[in-house]
């Protein structure tokens, strides 16, 4: 009676989580580990993409496994670990590379917009093989669902691509995963600038609400918010998007529907509202917070937990790597 696999990650490239990340993934991971045998990665060789500090990169990547615990997803439950600590990955990457064509990568669409964001010479030769690092990710775990936001949809059709490919040359390997798409009700903006997506790599933090935050910062941002002049608390994405942008968090954050929570602000203004989501948010995240910041006072339990995770993913990617070798001929 084996549940149905279920493997995501994201990357530490901030010291805190912001809440898009928290409500777009962790809050669904939370809800997903109960019915997916999961495992939830933090991708540092993905991270290396770009230039890190490695003290930095190093800690970036133990506060964003504390925050995933803190968060609810439990390290006994799913399998919870950091990407490097599994060899396979990258062996598995250097095997799918050898089968994924030049031009295929080349269309890969978030490359061409970091590469030409960074210039050539800032852009590796990593930068343009992510996609089937994420690739051997997926594959080595036998996944069937991948929760991603739209922006990894055709990195999972790559994989997907070079899972039937390599199945088709060497015989049956990989299971063919399946992407699971974020709902754009999951996706949450920047506060400051409610059409550009909430980033933990935003120019600027003004409009980010961050896990680790302190609650009275969090509630300022909230407080803070860009809204518009019309003065009432109304779902519409395109006419406003700073209070819609609002609305969905609060919705988010407190499971109710959008609609009782214009009706509860019915006739009242953008500051009563603001301080009912600046009172979720703390409520919400204070808890997460201070467990996080627990679970980062006691670095030796931390990573004996992370070591006994990475011990288990370690096993099931064996598993996959040893036959792929053995497929392959090496
Ligand atoms: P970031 O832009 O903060 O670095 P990533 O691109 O690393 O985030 O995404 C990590 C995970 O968090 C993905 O599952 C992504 O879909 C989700 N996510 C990131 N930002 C948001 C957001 N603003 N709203 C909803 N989900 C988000
Ligand atoms: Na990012």
């Amino acid at each position: 009676m084996s549940k149905p696999r279920l493997y995501s990650g994201m990357q530490p490239s901030a010291d805190s989580l912001q809440i898009g990340n928290y409500i777009g993934a962790l809050m669904q991971w939370r809800d997903l580990q109960l019915s997916y045998d999961a495992f939830f990665s933090v991708v540092d060789l993905h991270a290396i993409t770009v230039a890190q500090d490695p003290e930095h990169l190093r800690e970036k990547t133990r506060r964003t496994a504390a925050q995933y615990i803190a968060a609810g997803i439990e390290p006994s439950k799913s399998t919870l670990y950091v990407q490097s600590h599994v060899r396979a990955h990258a062996e598995l990457a250097w095997i799918l590379s050898t089968i994924t064509g030049f031009g295929e990568a080349g269309r890969m669409t978030q490359f061409k917009d970091k590469s030409q964001r960074y210039g050539a010479d800032a852009t590796s030769v990593g930068l343009f093989t992510y996609p089937v690092l994420m690739a051997a990710d997926i594959l080595l775990y036998q996944t069937d669902i991948v929760p991603v936001g739209d922006d990894q949809k055709q990195h999972v059709e790559l994989t997907r691509d070079l899972a039937e490919r390599f199945n088709s040359r060497f015989g049956k390997t990989f299971t063919v995963p399946m992407p699971v798409i974020q709902q754009e009700t999951a996706r949450i903006y920047d506060l400051q600038n409610p059409t550009a997506k909430m980033s933990k790599s935003a120019d600027s933090d003004a409009g980010v609400l961050w896990l680790l935050d302190d609650p009275a910062v969090s509630a300022k941002k909230v407080m803070r918010a860009v809204t518009d002049s019309e003065g009432s608390v109304r779902y519409d994405r395109e006419a406003k998007p700073g209070v819609s942008n609002l609305l969905v968090i609060y919705a988010a954050l407190t499971g109710r529907q959008i609609p009782s929570i214009e009706d509860e602000y019915a006739g009242r203004g953008y500051g009563d509202f603001k301080k009912g989501l600046a009172e979720v948010v703390v409520e919400e995240f204070g808890p997460v917070r201070a467990r996080a910041l627990e679970l980062l006072d006691d670095p030796a339990e931390l990573d004996r937990v992370l070591a006994l995770n990475a011990a288990k993913a370690d096993a099931v990617a064996d598993r996959t790597l040893g036959d792929v070798y053995e497929k392959v001929g090496l």
